[in-house]
């Protein structure tokens, strides 16, 4: 069965991160044929602006090749003043900038949150959806997991443990699969 490849990323810098909780049940609840791979390079993300770009960072280079290469991107975003924050807007910022290989344009992306509180970082995603889309990017989910009071649902060990949210990860995945492979045809079922 082909791999749909799927690179995780996640918002936060905060050491017990909920949303990196998130990103790894994420990764665990996959089902074949999904391969879900993080990426751990957010705390290197320079500050974007505006006379910055080509030869990129290497960091951001290396992240713009490894996005292109995916089939899914997966972004799990926290919540900050009801908006995403700095380093999910300046990764987004990066692969976005219209130099080949364009990373973005076309890109099916699976959207999450995670937050404390009852909404779940659905502000913050909401956002995220429109800036991508702006991008280029196909949105495939944003709004499906949205984990609210979420310091309840993850363990001491950083577990997303709620059954709610892996039942919500589970299904999302299902239905981007089924996406997946009306899009492309060529993925064998
Ligand atoms: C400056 C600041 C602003 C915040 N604003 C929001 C907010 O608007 N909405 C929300 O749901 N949570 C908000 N929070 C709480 C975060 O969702 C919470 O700290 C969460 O744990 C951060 O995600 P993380 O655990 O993945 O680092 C805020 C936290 C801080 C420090």
């Amino acid at each position: 069965m082909e791999l749909i490849d799927v690179l995780g990323i996640c918002g936060s810098l905060r050491p017990g991160s909920l949303n990196r909780a998130l990103l790894l049940a994420a990764q665990e609840l996959a089902p074949a044929p999904f391969r879900v791979q993080t990426w751990d390079g957010e705390a290197e993300v320079p500050r974007v602006h505006a006379a910055m770009g080509r030869p990129f960072p290497p960091v951001i280079g290396a992240l713009r090749d490894r996005v292109a290469a995916a089939d899914v991107l997966l972004l799990v975003t926290p919540e900050l003043n009801r908006a995403i924050p700095g380093t999910m807007k300046d990764i987004v910022d990066w692969l976005g900038i219209l130099a080949p290989p364009r990373p973005l344009t076309g890109k099916p992306v699976v959207l999450m949150s995670a937050s404390p509180n009852r909404f779940g970082g659905a502000f913050a995603q909401l956002q995220l959806g429109d800036l991508l889309r702006r991008s280029g990017a196909e949105v495939l989910s944003d709004l499906d997991v949205v984990v609210g009071d979420a310091h309840r649902q993850v363990d001491d060990h950083g577990v997303l443990v709620g059954e709610d949210p892996r039942r919500e990860i589970t299904e999302l995945w299902q239905r981007v699969l089924t996406q997946i492979r009306n899009d492309r045809p060529a993925v064998p079922a």
